[in-house]
């Protein structure tokens, strides 16, 4: 934030989708928010956090941003084919049946990466998901929803910021996901 003073702020590590996807998850977001008379998460926020740190130093960003890029990560791809409604949070959210392994293991490396620089994060189970509806008031979700294909080249530290507006994102770095099989670079 220019001018910004504070000497803390709230990260967290995410996927960004690329135009074609954020578009149809606009498209759903918007349709979903109708049925369940909830607030829509705007086209600009659509994302799926990998992990979430929350406050940190500022300082301490140079050091996380070096630490991160010992990930390699090869591209995949992932499949949104499901909704869910979770109560308790009014949140209506796009996930998937099947995780796909690279998606774990990303996750796991990322955690593994963390953990070592002594950065705190939620360890709470990993669900990806991709919310699209907050203050949602009612569950009435479609049986089943057209898949939205998303091939992952890029992950991102993002800073969530609050505005008169609402909360706003701002990418502090951005890595590319390598090619190649998951074989290259994992145990499995
Ligand atoms: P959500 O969409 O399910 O709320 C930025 O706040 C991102 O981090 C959001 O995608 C949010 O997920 C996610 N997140 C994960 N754990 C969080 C937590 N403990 N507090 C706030 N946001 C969290």
């Amino acid at each position: 934030m220019p001018g910004d003073s504070r000497s803390t702020i709230r990260i967290f590590i995410a996927l960004w989708p690329e135009d074609t996807v954020r578009s149809q998850l606009n498209q759903l977001a918007g349709q979903l928010a109708t049925n369940c008379e909830g607030k829509r998460i705007r086209l600009e926020n659509l994302h799926l956090t990998l992990s979430f740190i929350g406050q940190v130093d500022k300082n301490v960003i140079p050091r996380l941003c070096q630490a991160l890029s010992a990930i390699k990560q090869p591209a995949f791809d992932l499949s949104l084919d499901q909704v869910y409604f979770w109560k308790r949070e009014g949140v209506v959210a796009a996930g998937m049946k099947h995780c796909p392994t690279e998606l774990t293991f990303f996750v796991q490396d990322i955690r593994q990466i963390l953990s070592t620089s002594n950065i705190q994060y939620d360890t709470r189970e990993f669900v990806p998901h991709v919310t699209l509806v907050r203050n949602a008031k009612h569950r009435r979700l479609p049986d089943s929803i057209p898949a939205i294909d998303w091939r992952v080249t890029r992950w991102s530290l993002a800073q969530s910021r609050s505005t008169p507006y609402g909360v706003a994102y701002h990418l502090l770095a951005n890595w590319a996901l390598e090619p190649g099989n998951l074989d290259e670079y994992h145990r499995i």
